[in-house]
């Protein structure tokens, strides 16, 4: 038996006729429907009718868990913590938006990706970020502001996962705190966004162990909010990924040298993560297909990890790539791989999944650039992989898995740029998408018209003042 999901008037009314369905529910009143019929072909039931019985079928994941279905709203840092850096009424209504509960009890994407989650409250990828370590729950308070957010994100049946992050040396420099990577190396863009990066020093091997020690007690805290799991953010050029990496790791002890010691870290805080939390409790990772830079994390690097990671107990990996430096999970990279090539225009990273799949054994997920139902059907199809990602689309569009379910061909625009220089082009279209995500969380509409420029400035402001509230907030806990 498969769920197949659709109007009463449409494809659910074909298939009575068809006598296809055995059993059904639903709600009339709210558009869709669902019915259980049995599995015969797509094409039998629906002809051309763009609607996927794959995309919306249910998920087994390792540790047993079911996810209702293979859309996942990608990570997407909201920057919208309140002071304290806890979750409030902003992020509770922008995950109300996702979870799409006001559809159905479970009309929401199968996972539901928090934006990145801070372990460390000196490590920060932005002043709004939200901070959980161990001891934050003793507040009642602040227990019950992480218990709702946790809540909010579930609303739609979808499992709610938190991405924990330590940003390495990716700290704005405007946040005057000292960043810390395997190595004394810094983050080098082209023209004045340079200056967006302080140096940071090396972590010795202590602090290593301690950082690890960090992410296992920030996944046990999710799992007493009430979180479903957790994933560990290994891309995007943050402290795993710089571990990863041998242009940001040139240690030589045995966290870094091949790439056996480079992946220790990672390894490790999966061990330590899985020792902690209940069995049924998510652990995922985020990893990159290659890091798009010359003598970075490539491609058998990222087959290679992926094989490692097959022997522990991990229960989905997502596939992205890039950095700060060379923003290809945006779409361009600073080796030019990703525009070469025509196949991966939409579905950015489909050859590196395609050939990260051979080796997975645990499902895979790819992330970036599908924007409409026919590429995410593609990567399920054709990319080996079992979950789709998506980011932005979910920002311009709340209601993407309602739409999608009802096999509505939405056209979304997302705010990008094509300026010359790539590393601002990105940072324009991050603020653009931030733009919409602080809209949603102010229970307003998304803008139907951006401006660039006034993004970014709108951007910078705020980072101004949230810095202000940030560097306060430390002063007071007597870390800044
Ligand atoms: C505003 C914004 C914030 C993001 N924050 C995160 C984050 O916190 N963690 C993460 O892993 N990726 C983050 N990403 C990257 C997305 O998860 C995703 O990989 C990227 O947007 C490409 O997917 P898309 O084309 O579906 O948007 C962010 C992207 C945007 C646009």
């Amino acid at each position: 038996m498969v769920l197949v999901y659709g109007k009463l008037c449409g494809e659910i009314s074909h298939l009575r006729k068809a006598g296809c369905i055995s059993a059904e529910h639903g709600s009339k009143d709210k558009g869709w429907y669902k019915a259980d019929v049995p599995s015969i072909g797509r094409e039998t039931l629906f002809g051309n009718a763009p609607m996927s019985s794959t995309l919306f079928s249910p998920l087994t994941l390792p540790n047993g868990v079911v996810v209702q279905n293979r859309l996942c709203k990608a990570a997407m840092e909201e920057n919208m913590a309140e002071a304290g850096q806890v979750p409030g009424g902003a992020l509770i209504n922008l995950y109300t938006a996702w979870s799409n509960a006001a559809a159905a009890s479970d009309a929401g994407p199968g996972i539901v990706l928090s934006g990145n989650v801070m372990i460390n409250p000196t490590a920060m990828t932005g002043p709004g970020g939200v901070v959980l370590e161990a001891g934050t729950l003793d507040d009642p308070a602040l227990r019950g502001q992480f218990e709702r957010w946790a809540n909010s994100g579930q609303a739609g049946g979808s499992k709610f996962v938190m991405q924990i992050s330590h940003p390495g040396r990716q700290i704005f420099a405007a946040m005057d705190i000292q960043a810390v990577s395997p190595s004394a190396t810094k983050v080098t863009l082209p023209g004045l966004a340079d200056k967006m990066f302080a140096p940071a020093r090396a972590l010795t091997p202590d602090e290593i162990r301690g950082q690890i020690r960090r992410f296992a007690e920030t996944a046990l805290a999710a799992q007493a909010a009430g979180f479903d799991g957790v994933q560990i953010h290994g891309a995007h050029g943050y402290l795993v990924a710089q571990f990863l990496s041998p242009l940001t790791n040139q240690r030589t002890d045995e966290w870094g040298g091949p790439l056996e010691n480079r992946s220790r870290f990672l390894l490790d805080i999966v061990r330590a993560i899985r020792d902690r939390v209940n069995a049924d409790f998510i652990v995922g990772v985020k990893l990159n297909s290659a890091d798009f830079q010359r003598g970075g994390f490539d491609i058998e690097d990222s087959v290679q990890v992926v094989d490692w990671l097959n022997a522990e107990a991990v229960d989905f990996v997502e596939i992205s790539g890039g950095s700060y430096e060379s923003s290809a999970m945006m779409g361009s990279s600073q080796d030019g791989r990703l525009e070469s090539s025509t196949e991966t225009r939409e579905l950015y990273f489909f050859d590196f999944a395609k050939r990260i799949s051979k080796t997975a054994n645990m499902p895979l997920m790819v992330t970036g650039g599908v924007t409409k139902l026919a590429t995410a059907e593609t990567a399920l199809a054709d990319a080996g992989v079992d979950m789709v990602g998506v980011g932005r689309a979910f920002a311009y569009n709340p209601h993407l898995v309602a739409d999608w379910r009802e096999g509505k061909r939405t056209d979304i625009t997302i705010g990008q740029t094509k300026w010359k220089d790539k590393a601002l082009s990105s940072l324009a279209g991050m603020a653009m998408t931030k733009q919409q995500l602080y809209r949603l969380g102010d229970g307003l509409n998304i803008k139907a018209k951006q401006n660039a420029v006034f993004a970014m400035i709108g951007q910078q402001l705020k980072t101004g003042r949230l810095t202000k509230r940030y560097k306060a907030w430390l002063a007071s806990k007597n870390l800044g």
